[in-house]
């Protein structure tokens, strides 16, 4: 068979997100809608990075397991399909600790701590000891996930590209070592805008201003009549902008095109008021969340589905990562008995 009748291997696509308990409508906006799409296109992996949860919160593992199960049935409703992409839990796959211990031997401690996310995470984050060595380590761990699955691309949001690019690096100081073994993969970064928190903060579950995937009809009202708007906006009769709007960021994802051209137009002369204007994204909101609500249903009485789900994508991620390991074994000659190199007379 000559090699062109050989269908081209997929590209591949991996991409890890850490388990925060519940998935919010800034995490479906940002990665997961992409991931959706990217299933259909490209060999995926998409995993939830717990060890990597636990270089952060390694005092209190306490809800572990329930944020992992909450995430992953967040994930299924949204429309992640375990039949497109390989879906799996990183600590399900052990080889990724094997991968992280070699990849550190060769990682200089310098570019670790000039990561910019190491030097902010130190600074900003009080109430935790980041000063261990495991988050030191975090990006060469995240460089274990990435190079297992020779990953072509990575989607990920724009704080993560220096770890992509450390990633690069540490590639190829390892393929110039032992050997090409992996490709050097690229960030694909996620075009969709950042969607503001209810009070026009970064949405996250710490501030309290976010909207979650499972949050009932009734609490998404609530959250939006308290959303913020335009603050020149003080009266009714006051013209708005629009631009500056958190709910009118949301009407661009959730409304259709004529209602948010209609928005733009109203807002600004006045013609629509802001709480007939939540009303109405509301409407859209829940509209747009109502089948992947529905879904999540399903998944709500059986537990032990989305654990299954995990599994066997783990035992499917697993076979990948041990056909790497091999041969990152081979290469730096961790095989034992291994080839017996022939020593110049
Ligand atoms: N660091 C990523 C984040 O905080 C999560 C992550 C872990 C990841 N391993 C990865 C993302 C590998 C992409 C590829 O969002």
């Amino acid at each position: 068979m000559d090699s062109q009748s050989q269908p081209p291997r997929r590209q591949r696509v991996l991409s890890g997100l850490r388990p925060t308990g519940n998935v919010h409508i800034g995490h479906l906006a940002g990665a997961l809608e992409n991931w959706i799409e990217l299933q259909k296109k490209f060999e995926c992996y998409f995993f939830i990075a717990d060890w990597h949860a636990l270089t952060t919160h390694y005092a209190d593992t306490k809800n572990l397991q329930n944020d992992i199960r909450e995430n992953v049935k967040d994930y299924l409703a949204a429309g992640l399909d375990p039949e497109q992409a390989v879906l799996f839990l990183q600590s399900r796959v052990p080889e990724h600790a094997e991968l992280h211990l070699l990849l550190s031997l060769i990682t200089p401690l310098g570019w670790l701590e000039r990561v910019p996310t190491y030097k902010e995470q130190r600074e900003q984050i009080r109430d935790k000891d980041l000063g261990t060595y495991g988050f030191l380590g975090y990006p060469v761990l995240q460089s274990a996930d990435i190079l297992m699955y020779k990953a072509d691309y990575v989607p990920v949001g724009e704080d993560q590209v220096a770890h992509i690019e450390l990633t690069r690096e540490i590639c190829r100081r390892f393929n110039s070592f032992y050997g090409s073994v992996f490709p050097e993969p690229q960030a694909m970064l996620t075009s969709a805008a950042r969607l503001p928190g209810t009070d026009g903060r970064k949405m996250s579950k710490s501030y309290g201003n976010a909207i979650y995937l499972g949050d009932p009809e009734a609490a998404i009202r609530e959250k939006v009549s308290n959303m913020l708007t335009d603050p020149a906006r003080k009266r009714r009769s006051d013209p708005g902008n629009p631009d500056i709007c958190p709910v009118f960021a949301y009407h661009k994802l959730f409304s259709p095109a004529a209602t948010v051209e209609m928005v733009n137009v109203e807002c600004r002369r006045a013609g629509i008021g802001c709480v007939e204007d939540k009303k109405l994204m509301t409407a859209n909101l829940v509209q747009a969340l109502a089948p992947i609500q529905e879904r999540r249903r399903q998944y709500e009485n059986r537990p032990q589905d989305v654990w299954n789900v995990l599994e066997e994508g783990s035992h499917k991620a697993k076979q990948t990562a041990e056909a790497t390991m091999e041969q990152v074994r081979a290469g730096m000659n961790l095989k034992p008995g291994g080839t017996e190199k022939k020593t110049a007379e």
